[in-house]
């Protein structure tokens, strides 16, 4: 391993809460390599100044968390296929004075649900309430596992409209009907998976939905985590299945962890850990 290869770090406003160096020091624990993983608070007008000092430091790649996922877009020279699709970034590689963005997300959330949760995605119905980032970073993914049917809903509904126009040619080629339905319209419908990627949880807001949505064959799952939410809470009182987002968040790491070391770290142990702590 070169001195580039040797110094990671995950950028974002605020920081101090992300499990990122955790997760990735004990990967490299148990990989045998000998890495520094840290924590970085970047000031929110110096993201790529921050970059820059360590692209100096010859650091070999960054995880960048909010609010920067669209800046880290920008400043890649080259781009990863789920990347360029979401025209965001969580994973910066630095080679050869070189940046290449790639985005987990997605993958994260489908090895989390389909790996360790054993939510079979294909030929289902499937509800993805949120349409800012965190929502555009899945959707490529998740119309890749060909469900039958891929509904966007969001406050408001302009934006799903906007993403779904600009995926409409993956749900084509992948064979899926993506739509989009208002918020207040949910409950006359029936999904099999419900995903939860909007921020209301952080801001522990309450996501007005019906609770008519939530079925006991359903699986309610929350992008957020390591508090009940209000849509864990509501999924819970209808019996249906649920998730918080924290094996999505070890999923997307070991994928940056791949995607550096090209080692496929074990996930199950770290997500245990970190469930009970
Ligand atoms: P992120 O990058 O985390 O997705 P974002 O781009 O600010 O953050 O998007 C936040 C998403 O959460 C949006 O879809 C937002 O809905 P609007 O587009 O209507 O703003 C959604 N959101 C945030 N708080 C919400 C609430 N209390 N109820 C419903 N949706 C909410």
């Amino acid at each position: 391993m070169t001195e580039a290869q040797k110094h990671f770090a995950v950028i974002g406003h605020p920081i101090n809460h992300s499990l990122s160096p955790k997760i990735h020091t004990y990967f490299a624990k148990e990989a045998g390599l000998a890495i520094s993983y840290e924590a970085i608070l970047s000031p929110l007008d110096k993201f790529n100044e921050t970059l820059h000092t360590l692209m100096q430091k010859h650091y070999g790649g960054i995880n960048v968390t909010l609010p920067f996922k669209k800046e880290a877009y920008l400043f890649s020279q080259h781009h990863s296929k789920e990347a360029k699709i979401a025209e965001a970034v969580n994973t910066l590689v630095f080679k050869s004075g070189e940046v290449t963005g790639h985005n987990t997300d997605g993958l994260g959330l489908v090895g989390d649900l389909t790996f360790n949760l054993k939510v079979t995605l294909h030929q289902k119905k499937i509800l993805l309430m949120g349409a800012g980032g965190a929502a555009e970073g899945v959707i490529y993914s998740l119309l890749e596992n060909k469900p039958l049917q891929l509904t966007l809903t969001n406050r408001t509904i302009e934006k799903s409209m906007a993403i779904k126009h600009k995926m409409d040619e993956y749900a084509e080629k992948f064979h899926v009907d993506l739509n989009v339905i208002e918020i207040k319209k949910l409950a006359h419908h029936y999904y099999d998976v419900i995903i939860n990627a909007t921020s209301a949880s952080l801001h522990e807001s309450e996501l007005h939905i019906d609770d008519k949505v939530f079925h006991t064959g359903s699986f309610a799952y929350d992008m957020m985590y390591g508090k009940e939410t209000y849509f864990i809470k509501k999924a819970k009182s209808q019996h249906a299945k649920t998730s918080d987002g924290l094996g999505m968040l070890v999923e997307q790491a070991a994928e940056a962890f791949y995607i550096w070391h090209g080692i496929k770290p074990d996930t199950k142990s770290v997500i245990d850990l970190l469930s009970a702590s």
